[in-house]
């Protein structure tokens, strides 16, 4: 009947992009199927899942599209980013370089998709605590810098995880 909203009227499509294991897929495992893999490897090419989510009592779908750190095993990068709502920008709190790397994702994620696409910083690992190489507060101002919510999560031991997305698709709807 006319006049009501169906569930796929909210299909939102988030993207994840970071360096190569900082962890991306594990979070999207994680959040989507609750899974942790301890010896992952690298994505080639693009996978996406959809996971419903309900906010506010109306049920959303959150497409969240998942491809390579490394440029040799990346999807084509204007297709990837296409149509994207938002965008969870990961490193490793364990790994600096990971986190130096932001600026070049950001610059990449504005050249492809609109400026105003809801993005989450996340140091992902944060189980990691006795290898941490960025503080919380860094990542905290770098995201305040840049506009950007912030968390650190860990997809190994599930903390944040459905927070992180959560706080993308409830900015978005
Ligand atoms: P690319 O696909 O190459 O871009 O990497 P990715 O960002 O998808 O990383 P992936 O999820 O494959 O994880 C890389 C490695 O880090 C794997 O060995 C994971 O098990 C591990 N890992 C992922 N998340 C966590 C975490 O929260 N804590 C710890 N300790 N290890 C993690
Ligand atoms: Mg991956």
């Amino acid at each position: 009947s006319s006049g009501e909203e169906k569930p796929e009227d909210y299909l939102f499509k988030i993207v994840l992009i970071g360096d190569s294991a900082v962890g991306k897929s594990n979070l999207l495992a994680r959040f989507a199927r609750n899974e942790f893999n301890p010896n992952s490897k690298s994505t080639i090419g693009v996978e996406f899942q959809t996971q419903k989510m309900e906010i506010k009592g109306k049920e959303v779908k959150a497409q969240i599209w998942d491809t390579a750190g490394q440029e040799r095993f990346r999807a084509v990068t204007s297709a990837y980013y296409r149509g994207a709502v938002g965008a969870l920008v990961v490193y490793d709190i364990s790994r600096r370089q990971t986190f130096d790397s932001i600026g070049r994702w950001l610059n990449e994620l504005h050249t492809h998709s609109d400026m105003n696409v809801v993005t989450i910083l996340v140091g992902n690992k944060s189980d990691l605590e006795d290898a941490r190489e960025v503080s919380s507060s860094e990542g905290k101002s770098v995201a305040e810098a840049q506009g950007l919510f912030f968390m650190e999560t860990s997809a190994r031991d599930s903390s944040n995880v459905t927070a992180a997305f959560q706080t993308v698709v409830k900015e978005i709807y």
